[in-house]
């Protein structure tokens, strides 16, 4: 699989304030470095305590900063070059009394120092709290958040769950991969901006009875790293998955069903308030006409079922035939076993939709990496075999352009 560096050029601080979550940062500042960042660790006293500067060190190949009065920044004003070279702050775990400090613009710290006087336009500020559910829903907790977003910080989660304090609720710091990828997205072009989206992927399960089916060897990948990609340019993002085993990416709207009918009806309730709709499953065309509501058994005499079949409706054609007003501007994806362009072309015609994304069937199934060629009235345009996510946000890209800046 081809390597992506996403943070590549990036350079961030990463602030550690007080709490039990400082022993994740250490594997988010890895995470971080391991994207391509340049990642400057900036603690408070109270972090000190939890984690030790020196791991954080190692992990970033820089020494941590805890100290305003630092006599190695060359000036003696640490918390203005550190945010000077930054294109974000990224302060995890944020403690409840940190946040406070934010929300009253504090500086007594180098760290709440830091983010008061670095540049609002140039260096964006990420807060990721961390603390017990009791901390995070009381009101003053809440109020200062409210303020700490209002004066234009992002704010990263906080997650639901276990806490180290043995109670469960809101108030836990987002798991290191999830704040990494939260970094990421922000750094993304906003292209999709308010923009809603409809996805479609994976394969569907048309059951023959009870425990058996047909199906087919899409993974879903492809469709699960365009939703990932619109929800990272900024748009709100429907899913529609048939039954596949992958996570959902962070602000993704998923509905799972299995057939390709309750695909049908999942698509239909919502794709008439959609800006855009992109069909990456791989419907089955066809379905048992009748599936037996027990298990087929065999009966002993050697003789084999035979099934008749119905066609499914073409989800992608019903959205594209909805009334101008109604109808999203659609992409199909075409997965040809040969001629993939000339298929490609027929298959735009015949669906009526603008825009179709071409690829190699037998190629593409389950892999991380796949080539693309796009095919619109214009012509076609190739997109180079690289991983899926890749493609998907080059993909988006494109489309943002072909968007039109109202409903069709
Ligand atoms: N599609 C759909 N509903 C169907 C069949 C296909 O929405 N019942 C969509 C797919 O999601 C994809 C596009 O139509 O975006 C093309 O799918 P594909 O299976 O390649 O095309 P088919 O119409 O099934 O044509 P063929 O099997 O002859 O290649």
């Amino acid at each position: 699989m081809t390597e992506r560096l996403d943070l590549q050029g990036r350079h961030l601080v990463l602030g550690l304030s007080g709490g039990i979550a400082c022993y994740k940062s250490a594997e988010l500042a890895r995470e971080l470095v391991k994207a391509g960042a340049t990642v400057q660790v900036v603690m408070t006293e109270a972090a000190c305590r939890f984690i030790t500067p020196v791991t954080m060190q190692a992990l970033t190949g820089r020494p941590v900063i805890t100290d305003q009065w630092d006599a190695r920044a060359p000036a003696n004003m640490a918390h203005i070059d550190l945010s000077r070279e930054a294109d974000a702050l990224i302060v995890a775990p944020a403690s409840a009394d940190f946040i406070a400090q934010l929300a009253q613009g504090r500086a007594s710290e180098l760290l709440a120092l830091l983010c008061l006087a670095r540049p609002r336009q140039g260096c964006a500020l990420l807060v990721a709290p961390a603390m017990n559910r009791e901390m995070w829903s009381h009101p003053a907790t809440q109020r200062n958040v409210a303020q700490v977003v209002a004066d234009g910080a992002l704010l990263l989660g906080p997650g639901h769950g276990a806490q180290a304090c043995g109670e469960t609720g809101d108030g836990r710091m987002l798991e290191p991969e999830e704040l990494r990828d939260a970094v990421i997205a922000f750094f993304q072009p906003k292209v999709l901006q308010g923009k809603r989206v409809l996805v479609t992927a994976g394969p569907t399960f048309e059951a023959l009875d009870p425990v058996r089916g047909i199906t087919n060897l899409s993974s879903g990948k492809m469709g699960f790293a365009i939703a990932r990609a619109a929800a990272e340019a900024g748009a709100q993002v429907t899913l529609v998955a048939g039954p596949v085993h992958l996570p959902t990416p962070a602000s993704v709207s998923r509905v799972d069903v299995r057939s390709a009918l309750q695909m049908h009806e999942a698509v239909m309730a919502v794709a008439p308030a959609q800006d855009l709709f992109i069909a990456t499953a791989a419907v089955a065309d066809w379905r048992p006409a009748a599936a037996a509501t027990q298990k087929i058994k065999k009966d002993g005499s050697g003789r084999v079922p035979a099934f008749e079949m119905t066609e499914n409706p073409d989800i992608l054609a019903s959205v594209a035939g909805l009334p101008a007003g109604q109808r999203p501007y659609c992409v199909g994806f075409a997965a040809e076993s040969h001629d993939v362009v000339r298929h490609a072309r027929e298959k735009r015609l015949r669906k009526g939709v603008p825009l179709i994304v071409a690829n190699h069937g037998p190629a593409t199934f389950g892999q991380d990496d796949n080539a693309l060629v796009l095919v619109d009235d214009a012509g076609e345009s190739e997109m180079p075999r690289a991983d899926k996510l890749s493609l998907a946000r080059a993909l988006v890209a494109q489309i943002a352009q072909r968007l039109p800046h109202a409903h069709t």
